[in-house]
């Protein structure tokens, strides 16, 4: 098998990047502190559709291979990808994924959350508390020297403490100038090490968990929703990190200014 390619940004990209990442993280917090049992995902969507808008970029997702939507809005047995709906009402119980990209000036952010509505029952603090560690383990990681596999290795242990599924179907990836850049960022060990970790490479590290088995299916309708087979419920946390000579830094933080 070929080496797989990977990118190294130039300073003037990571500055366009940073930005567009911080913006990202910013439309994920607002979209995030705005769902509320009683919506729709359609308002859901709308809302974001503005909250972008006032960045000044543009949704990376809307368009993107026919994407239909300006965010992904992914509920309960729904792992990513989820269409805004005006028939689907958000409801007092759900866990409900957000997934937020943002273009501007040459930068593209990624990053989600999912956020619980109501009180969580004890299986889902366990879905959510292992995938939110998982994705920190996954960045933790992610320092020059190490190679793709020690951030996979990372996640897939948290999640195998926590007893989730690990989705293997989609995976992490580079990011920054455009949404989807080599390399894969996997959330287990599959059979090489992957490409070594440099800096000024910049990736998503995504772990999509789920409370039963990790086998998930893609709607037939509209082609895009991913649900767990089992109909149990699925976590997604994602942050972009930059590979630095020292600590990996994660772009899509809100700085306070
Ligand atoms: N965060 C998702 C990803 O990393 C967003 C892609 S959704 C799409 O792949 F609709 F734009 F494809
Ligand atoms: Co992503």
């Amino acid at each position: 098998m070929p080496r797989q390619a990977v990118i190294i940004h130039t300073p003037e990209e990571i500055a366009r990047i940073r930005r567009a990442a911080e913006l990202t993280s910013l439309v994920r917090s607002q979209v995030a502190a705005a769902v509320r049992p009683g919506m729709t995902t359609f308002d859901l969507d709308q809302l974001a559709g503005e909250f972008i808008a006032a960045t000044g970029g543009k949704s990376a997702f809307l368009g993107y291979c026919g994407y239909p939507a300006n965010i992904c809005i992914s509920v309960n047995d729904e792992v990513v990808h989820g269409i805004g709906s005006p028939q689907k009402v958000i409801g007092e119980h759900d866990i409900v994924s957000v997934d937020v990209g943002v273009a501007i000036d040459g930068g593209v952010g990624d990053c989600a959350t999912t956020v619980c509505l109501g009180t969580p029952t004890p299986d889902i603090k366990r879905l959510l508390e292992g995938t939110e560690r998982a994705l920190d383990a996954g960045i933790a990681a992610a320092r020059r020297g190490n190679h793709i596999c020690d951030i996979s290795r990372a996640v897939q242990e948290v999640a195998h403490r926590y007893h989730l599924g690990v989705v293997r179907e989609l995976v992490g990836h580079g990011c920054g100038v455009k949404m989807h850049e080599p390399p894969e960022v996997p959330n287990f060990v599959g059979w090489g090490k992957g490409p070594l970790l440099e800096p000024g490479m910049v990736i998503c590290i995504e772990p999509m968990l789920n409370l039963g088995t990790a086998a998930v299916k893609t709607d037939h309708h509209d082609h895009w929703t991913v649900r767990t087979v089992d109909g149990k419920y699925s976590a997604h946390f994602e942050n972009m990190v930059l590979i630095t000579e020292n600590e990996p830094e994660i772009l899509t933080w809100q700085k306070t200014m």
